[in-house]
């Protein structure tokens, strides 16, 4: 049996780095923290702890100690609520969130009607929002693209993980929304080269595998295509693979989403294997 990894899987840029940060404030007395899980990822949360990060869901859960800001980024008004409850502030966000956030300001101060492309409760999109002094409009379909009213400067910015093809199609509407339009393209490529890594490698095998948290939405999206390609299972783990998916296959594929861990996928390589 032949196994296959595609030329791109797994931890992007923005979530290694999230993950260092994390790492090297770890304190051993439990009050260093993320601001929600680090990754969409039980197993790297879980893993985190025991090294010395927990995680909370707001900033109340903290007294003292040190907030870290995970990858997707918050708003402007979190950085304050934390400095005004006495905690250090340390800024994982992605880059490339960053720009989107910051893309997403200068346009409202520039006095655009700022238009969000995007998933309406994607942790990203909302931080992407609040640094819109929550003034843009979220939309993520060409039917909502259809129904914004005319205005006179649009301004465009998309969620990093969004589908090229997708938001090029929704921009089409939109230049028909406003004389003056200015796009700001923040789509990260980390998500279309493990789309099309994918896609490619789904083509040429009999199964594949696609390892993540069964809660992240690019493993689903990553699932969902190569489904269009050939018969594939989406696993959290090793421990989730069964006997009878491998009956008559010769060649498995195996990927991963943006948040999965190396760890894992080598375990899923390993055991398939050692078949
Ligand atoms: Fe950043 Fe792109 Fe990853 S935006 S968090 S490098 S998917």
């Amino acid at each position: 049996m032949e196994v296959i990894l595609a030329d791109y899987l797994g931890f992007c840029y923005g979530v290694k780095r999230a993950i260092t940060i994390a790492k090297g404030n770890a304190s051993a007395d439990g009050t260093a923290c993320t601001l929600g899980p680090i990754i969409h990822n039980p197993q790297m949360v879980e893993r985190l702890k025991q090294e010395g990060v927990g995680a909370v869901d707001a900033l109340d859960e903290m007294e003292k100690g040190t907030v870290i800001i995970r990858s997707h980024g918050v708003g402007p008004q979190v950085y304050d609520a934390a400095e005004a409850r006495g905690l250090e502030v340390v800024d994982a966000t992605c880059p490339h969130v960053k720009k989107a956030q910051l893309s997403a300001k200068s346009l409202v101060d520039e006095g655009y009607s700022v238009v969000i492309v995007g998933e309406k409760e994607h942790p990203e999109v909302r931080s992407i929002f609040e640094w819109s002094a929550a003034k843009a409009v979220i939309l993520e379909t060409v039917e909502e693209a259809d129904a914004l009213p005319k205005c006179a400067k649009l301004g465009v910015v998309c969620q990093t993980t969004f589908s090229g093809a997708k938001f090029r199609e929704i921009v089409s509407h939109l230049v028909e929304k406003s004389c003056e339009i200015k796009v700001l393209r923040t789509i990260c490529t980390a998500t279309d080269q493990r789309q099309a890594a994918a896609m490619e490698l789904a083509a040429k095998v009999d199964m594949m595998l696609v390892i993540g948290g069964k809660n992240s939405a690019n493993t689903t999206r990553l699932a969902q295509l190569c489904a269009d390609k050939c018969r594939t299972y989406h696993i959290e783990t090793a421990a989730e693979l069964q006997d009878e998916w491998f009956d008559k296959i010769e060649k498995i594929g195996i990927t991963a989403g943006a948040s999965t861990p190396d760890w894992i996928i080598k375990e899923v390589y390993i055991k398939c294997q050692n078949r």
